[in-house]
C-alpha cells in the first residue's frame, strides 16, 4: 500500500510542477514514506534521515533549499517525537492525511518549519486524490479499503491506519477503468483487511468484496484480478464462489494465518483456531482446485513454546504454500502484546524463525519445480535487464524471462516490445532461484509453421 500512496502522492505534486526523480541528489523535495510494522523497518528510516540531512545541509552551503517530508506510519506513530528527534525534517504528514501533501508543501516553501498533520480527516482522502492518477504501467495497485478494526495484540496498523474504511464501489470501479485506459491489465485490489470490505454501491446497497471482484471482472481490458491482505475471518462464502466463477480472479491467495498454535492465536486476538483455517483452505481449494496460498507467519510471539512453534510447523506441512513469510516478533509501542514480559529468547526466535523459512523454501521450491515444462499464461510486463529480454509473470505471481531474439514470429515486432501488456501462453524451461526462463509457445508453434512451409 505504500507503493499505491507514495505514486499517490507524486500525483498530488504534479500541479506544483513537481516530477518523480529517482535519486535525492537532484531533488528540490525527497518524502520519504514509511512503515512502522515492525522495529527495523521504523528504524531505518532514521539511519536514512541522517544521510539526507548531510544532503541538505550541502543544498543550503550552496545557497539551495531542500525539502524533507516523512510520510507514512512511522510520522503517524512518532509525530512530534519525530520532529524532536530530527529538526531539519519539514513536513510530518499521517498516512490519512497526505492529500494535503501540496498544501504542506506550499506553506514549507513560504517559509514555515516544522509542519506536521497526522490527523484522520474526516472527508475521504481518495475524493482529491483518486482522479489524477497517471500511467503506472501493466500491473496497477488500487486502494480499496484501508484501516483494520481487528486489532491483532502484535500489530500496529489499527492505530496508524486508523478504523476500517471502505471506498463507495463506483469511484473504485471509476479508477478502475481509467486505470485500464491507462493500459492497466492487472488490478491488485489493496486493503490492510481488503475482505473486511463493505463498501456502498451504485444503488445504495452495501457491496462486499466478491461483488466488487465481479464488476471490475467486467471492465475492458481488465484481464486479471488479484486482492491483498485477506483475514480468514473475512472470507465469506461469496468470496469463496468469486475464486469459483470470475476466471479473471488468480488462483493465488495471501491468507495469513501467523501461528499454528490455538492458543497463540488466542493470545494474538486472531478470530480463528488453526483447524479453522486449515477448514477454511479445504473450502477455497475446492472451489478452486489450482488454487496457491501465501501466508505470513510470527514466531517468537510472548508465551510461544516449543510446542506451540511444532504446531507452526504441522500446519505449514498440512497445507503446502507456493510462498510464505515469516517474521521474528517485533513488540510495537503501544500495542497489547508490547507489554508482556515473557518474551521468547532472541536466540529462540532466531532458530525458529531459520527452522520455519527453511520449511517454507523447501515448500516454494517444490511447488515451482512442479511447474516445469508446463505451459502457463504470462502476462508480460516489461523489458528485462539483458537486451532483448521481457519479463512477465505466471498466474501465480512467478517472474518469467524470455529471449525474444529466439522468436521471429508475426506475432513480435523486432524488440518484441509489443508483448507488453499481452497474456502469451509460455512454457516454463527453466528454473532459477525464484524465476523462470520461458518460451513463449506461439513463437515457437508459428517457427516449425514456417520451417515445415520453407522444407515443403
Ligand atoms: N512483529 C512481527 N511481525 C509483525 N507483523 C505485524 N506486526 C508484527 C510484529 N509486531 C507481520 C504479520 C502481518 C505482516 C504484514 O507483518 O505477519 O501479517
Ligand atoms: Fe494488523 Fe492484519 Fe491483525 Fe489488522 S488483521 S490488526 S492489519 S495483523
Amino acid at each position: 500500500m505504500n507503493v499505491y500512496d507514495s505514486a499517490r502522492m507524486a500525483d498530488s505534486l504534479s500541479p506544483l510542477g513537481f516530477e518523480e526523480t529517482l535519486a535525492p541528489e537532484g531533488a528540490d523535495l525527497v518524502i520519504i514514506n514509511t512503515c512502522h510494522i515492525r522495529e527495523r523497518a521504523a528504524e531505518k528510516l532514521y539511519s536514512e534521515l541522517g544521510r539526507l540531512r548531510l544532503l541538505k545541509q550541502e543544498r543550503q552551503a550552496a545557497g539551495g533549499k531542500l525539502t524533507l517530508a516523512v510520510a507514512g506510519c512511522v510520522a503517524q506513530a512518532e509525530g512530534a517525537e519525530l520532529l524532536a528527534r530530527a529538526p531539519f525534517v519539514d513536513i510530518v504528514v499521517g498516512p490519512q492525511s497526505y492529500h494535503r501533501l501540496a498544501e504542506l508543501v506550499t506553506r514549507s516553501d513560504d517559509g514555515a518549519r516544522g509542519l506536521m498533520d497526522t490527523e484522520f480527516p474526516v472527508e475521504p482522502k481518495f475524493d482529491s486524490l483518486a482522479p489524477q492518477r497517471h500511467a503506472e504501467g501493466v500491473t496497477a495497485f488500487l486502494t480499496v479499503q484501508e484501516g483494520c478494526d481487528k486489532f491483532c495484540t502484535f500489530c500496529v496498523v489499527p492505530y496508524t491506519r486508523g478504523a476500517e474504511y471502505s471506498r463507495p464501489a463506483a469511484d473504485i470501479i471509476a479508477e478502475a477503468r481509467h486505470l485500464a485506459s491507462l493500459g492497466a491489465v492487472e488490478l491488485t485490489l489493496l486493503g490492510q483487511n481488503v475482505n473486511a470490505y463493505h463498501g456502498v454501491g451504485p444503488e445504495g446497497a452495501d457491496w462486499g468484496l466478491a461483488r466488487l471482484i465481479e464488476e471490475l471482472a467486467d471492465v475492458p481490458g481488465l484481464a486479471r484480478i488479484r486482492y491483498t491482505t485477506s483475514h480468514p475471518h473475512d472470507v465469506d462464502d461469496a468470496l469463496i464462489a468469486a475464486h469459483r466463477d470470475v476466471p479473471e480472479l488468480m488462483p493465488f491467495l495471501h491468507l495469513p494465518v501467523q501461528s499454528g498454535s490455538d492458543s497463540i492465536l488466542a493470545a494474538m486476538n486472531r478470530k480463528h483456531t488453526a483447524d479453522e483455517y486449515r477448514r477454511l483452505i479445504g473450502r477455497l481449494r475446492d472451489a478452486r482446485p489450482d488454487l496457491a496460498l501465501s501466508s505470513d507467519f510470527i514466531v517468537g510471539f510472548p508465551g510461544e513454546t516449543a510446542a506451540d512453534f511444532e504446531a507452526t510447523l504441522r500446519l505449514v506441512r498440512d497445507i503446502g504454500f507456493a510462498q510464505a513469510f515469516a517474521f521474528k516478533y517485533s513488540p510495537r509501542p503501544g500495542t497489547p502484546a508490547a507489554d508482556r514480559d515473557d518474551g521468547v529468547p532472541e536466540a529462540e526466535k532466531d532458530a525458529r524463525l531459520a527452522a520455519l523459512l527453511d520449511l517454507l523454501r523447501e515448500q516454494q521450491d517444490s511447488f515451482n519445480d512442479a511447474m516445469l515444462g508446463q505451459i502457463v499464461p504470462v502476462l508480460f510486463e516489461k523489458p528485462g535487464r539483458h537486451p532483448n529480454q521481457l519479463v512477465g509473470r505466471t498466474p501465480y505471481l512467478q517472474p518469467v524471462h524470455i529471449d525474444t531474439s529466439l522468436m521471429r514470429t508475426g506475432l513480435l515486432d523486432k524488440t518484441g516490445m509489443d508483448l507488453i501488456g499481452r497474456i502469451a501462453e509460455t512454457r516454463l524451461d527453466e528454473r532459477n532461484a525464484y524465476s523462470f526462463s520461458g518460451t513463449l509457445i506461439n513463437g515457437v508453434e508459428q517457427m516449425t509453421e514456417t520451417m515445415m512451409r520453407i522444407s515443403a
